[in-house]
């Protein structure tokens, strides 16, 4: 089956790479969701201009229900339907202590860019998929959600209440068709062509590519339902080759 997969987060690392591992596939075409148009045409730059069939861009929001409700009809007037989403949205960040943060930053943090455009994303794109065979919804998370380090502890929360979110997700779709996944990547991904690492993070590195790749295993194989998925610079490459660990 030919897979329309639609990308929220096309502008981050991950949703880049995603989209470039791709690119590379017969059969699958990404539908990149942005927040403004100077994002769509610096990340279609970055990607060579790539054809329509292959890649086509939409720009709008979950910041509010409105506009994802808005969104969702401009996604389903623009492609009309499709079979995956990926939702890699709130960023990764090296910072400071916890108690370093101020309230406003963490709730930032926490709801304004993890949890609340996760729940609107499921609400908005998860629903129209959910009784059809052939479909998935995959959410990205970090390791931090299941071990904390020292100066990540605003991940390790957000990811946490992230992994929480998935969790339910997980469990009020067991009989639904289609397939929920979370993705949790415990490394660090850094852009195809700028490998640079914050001063005093230890964690093993691999690019967007290659991450991306494995992130397209798991949803063109359709061999997995509800699988939390612990990906490292070990494994990644077995993912892309069986769609499963
Ligand atoms: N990169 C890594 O090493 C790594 C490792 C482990 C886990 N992860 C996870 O992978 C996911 C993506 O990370 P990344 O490295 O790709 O981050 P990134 O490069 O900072 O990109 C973040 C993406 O999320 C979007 N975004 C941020 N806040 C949003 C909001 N409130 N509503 C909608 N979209 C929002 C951004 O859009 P704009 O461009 O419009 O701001 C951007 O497309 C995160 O969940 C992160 O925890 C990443």
């Amino acid at each position: 089956m030919a897979k329309t997969v639609l990308v929220f987060g096309a502008s981050g690392t991950i949703g880049q790479g995603f989209i470039k591992a791709s690119l590379e596939k017969g059969d699958v075409k990404v539908v990149g969701i942005f927040r403004s148009e100077e994002s769509v045409k610096k990340v279609s730059e970055r990607l060579g201009n790539p054809a329509e069939d292959k890649f086509v861009s939409v720009v709008g929001n979950v910041g509010s229900e409105k506009d994802a409700a808005d969104l969702q009809k401009k996604v389903l007037e623009k492609v009309g339907s499709y079979t995956d989403v990926v939702a890699t949205v709130g960023g990764f960040s090296f910072a400071k202590t916890l108690l370093e943060f101020s309230v406003e930053e963490i709730r930032t943090i926490v709801c304004t860019d993890k949890i609340e455009p996760h729940f609107l994303i499921a609400k908005y794109f998860l629903l129209p998929i959910q009784d059809k065979e052939g479909t998935s919804f995959t959410f990205i998370n970090g390791g931090a959600a299941y071990q904390p380090f020292p100066n990540f502890g605003h991940m390790t929360i957000s990811n946490g209440a992230l992994m929480k979110l998935v969790q339910v997700v997980m469990a009020e779709h067991k009989d639904k068709p289609v397939r929920i996944n979370e993705f949790v990547i415990a490394c660090f991904v850094t852009p195809w062509d700028n490998p640079t690492v914050p001063p005093g993070l230890t964690f093993s590195r691999t690019d967007n590519i290659t991450m991306g790749k494995g992130l397209l295993g798991v949803i063109v194989h359709p061999n997995s339902k509800n699988v939390v998925l612990d990906v490292t610079v070990e494994n990644v490459e077995k993912l892309a080759k069986d769609g499963t660990l």
